[in-house]
């Protein structure tokens, strides 16, 4: 089938870019020329595992291409996707201005029998709107409209497109539904296809992104009594995940979740509920809780750290697997230690270029010993294996401190220990020698079981 894909940014390059792997002929089009520029020369403006690869292959193979002219297109597209970015607005609802405009520049040339896909993420009530607006800017001919939200991590969102739970057709008309199972026809041996309206395949997206939020942020509260009652929130969130009710996925406790889904997703939500008077007083809760956590993590460690010390943050990315920087809590909690008035120097694998540029007063390194040199304490805030793995003999050597704060807990906690470090994990209290204060307020760490992560 021929595919014009509306936005070629994460969401448009990844789902074009598999799309084309199934054999059908995708053209992305942005309205960004220096972005199309770029994507023909074969520089991807994102960092996603695999994505550049299968990119070239596909653009080698015929079936992808670029352009910054949506008319020319969709002139004779069999379905056009709508992913362009859909920002909040500040009271957390969602901001259609992107959408609408795509559909006013796209509608008036699609063919009379193409099907509009939206793919971004909006509230429920969009397709509607999509389509009173496409059938508007085409003098009032009738056009179908479907809901196909995503569901893709990044850093694994080319396996998560290739080996889905499930796929989400929302479709009202015959037409739509078709076309769509057509287009998902390789995954459907594979996994449920499961075909809907479009009004409930929209909930579907933003209460599926909530349920998992609201599972991270429970996990971490309970990790917060797990440090106050001497528990292990390891062991707690294994025996509630044995429960298949529950699950264990997205149990893992840590700085509170971010990235460009779940933040946005959740203030979206709550917004949607209190514009329809159904409010959501749990995600609304939940919105606020991650929130105060990312701050409160911050200031917990400027507690035991004491005044102005010199403080190593490795990783910086909202999560492992990316170069994503948004809404991470890593960079929240950066904010609270320089408000403090620590000296803050941070290492991540692959977030630097965009991290030097968003972050004053901070200093980068390119790796994580040369960022702990003469560190005091050491922040583990984005899961990157190479945290998993690092050398604890050679940080003993050149930082002046022995103090690490594991906030994904992945650190070798017996190697840690072992080289005199204290080890703060999540969940759990902290771990290896009580060290008297330093004098001059450099490190001040009095009694540190008193004053658990
Ligand atoms: C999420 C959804 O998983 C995906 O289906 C949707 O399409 C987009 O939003 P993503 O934002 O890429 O994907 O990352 P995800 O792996 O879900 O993690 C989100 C946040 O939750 C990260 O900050 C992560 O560190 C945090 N998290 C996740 C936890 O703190 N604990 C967990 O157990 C799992």
């Amino acid at each position: 089938m021929k595919i014009a894909m509306i936005g070629a940014g994460y969401v448009g390059l990844t789902t074009g870019a598999c799309l084309s792997r199934f054999g059908n002929s995708v053209c992305c089009v942005d309205i960004n020329q220096a972005r199309v520029d770029s994507l023909r020369a074969g520089n991807i403006p994102i960092y996603e595992p695999g994505l550049s690869d299968l990119i070239k292959a596909n653009v080698d193979a015929g079936r992808l291409t670029f352009s910054s002219s949506a008319e020319t297109a969709v002139a004779d597209a069999d379905l056009v996707f709508l992913a362009v970015g859909t920002p909040p607005l500040p009271d957390g609802d969602t901001d259609l201005q992107f959408i609408l405009g795509a559909v006013d520049a796209v509608a008036p040339h699609m063919r009379s029998d193409a099907v509009l896909v939206v793919k971004s993420t909006v509230p429920t009530g969009a397709a509607q709107l999509v389509r009173k607006r496409a059938v508007a800017a085409r003098g009032g001919r009738a056009v179908s409209v479907a809901s196909n939200p995503e569901f893709l991590r990044e850093g694994s969102a080319l396996e998560d497109f290739m080996a889905p739970d499930r796929v989400v057709i929302g479709a009202d008309d015959g037409v739509a539904e078709d076309r769509l199972r057509r287009l998902y026809a390789p995954l459907a041996d594979l996994t449920t296809l499961l075909v809907t309206s479009t009004a409930n395949a929209e909930l579907i997206k933003y209460a599926a992104n909530a349920f998992l939020a609201l599972k991270i942020g429970f996990i971490n509260d309970i990790a917060d009594l797990c440090e106050a009652t001497g528990g292990d929130c390891a062991a707690v969130s294994k025996g509630i995940g044995l429960d298949s009710r529950i699950g264990e996925a997205f149990l893992r406790p840590g700085p509170g979740f971010g990235g460009s889904c779940f933040p946005k997703d959740t203030r979206s939500l709550a917004a949607t509920g209190r514009r329809y008077g159904a409010p959501q007083p749990l995600v609304e809760a939940l919105v606020e809780r991650n929130l105060e956590r990312q701050v409160a993590i911050g200031r917990r460690l400027s507690a035991v750290l004491g005044a102005g010390s010199r403080v190593t943050v490795l990783g910086a990315a909202f999560k492992a697997g990316t170069d994503d920087l948004r809404e991470s809590p890593a960079l929240a909690i950066v904010d609270a230690l320089l408000e403090d008035g620590h000296t803050v120097h941070i290492h991540d694998p692959k977030a630097r270029e965009v991290g030097e540029r968003l972050v004053t007063g901070a200093k980068w390194s390119s790796s994580p010993y040369e960022a702990a040199a003469g560190a005091d304490a050491v922040v583990v805030a984005t899961e990157w294996p190479e945290f998993a793995a690092l050398d604890f003999e050679r940080l003993a050597r050149m930082m002046s401190g022995r103090l690490i704060f594991d906030l994904r807990n992945i650190v070798d906690r017996n190697a840690a220990l072992a080289e005199g470090f204290t080890l703060h994990s999540v969940g759990q209290r902290p771990q290896g020698p009580v060290r008297r204060p330093r004098s001059g307020g450099r490190a001040a760490m009095a009694d540190l079981a008193a004053s658990p992560l």
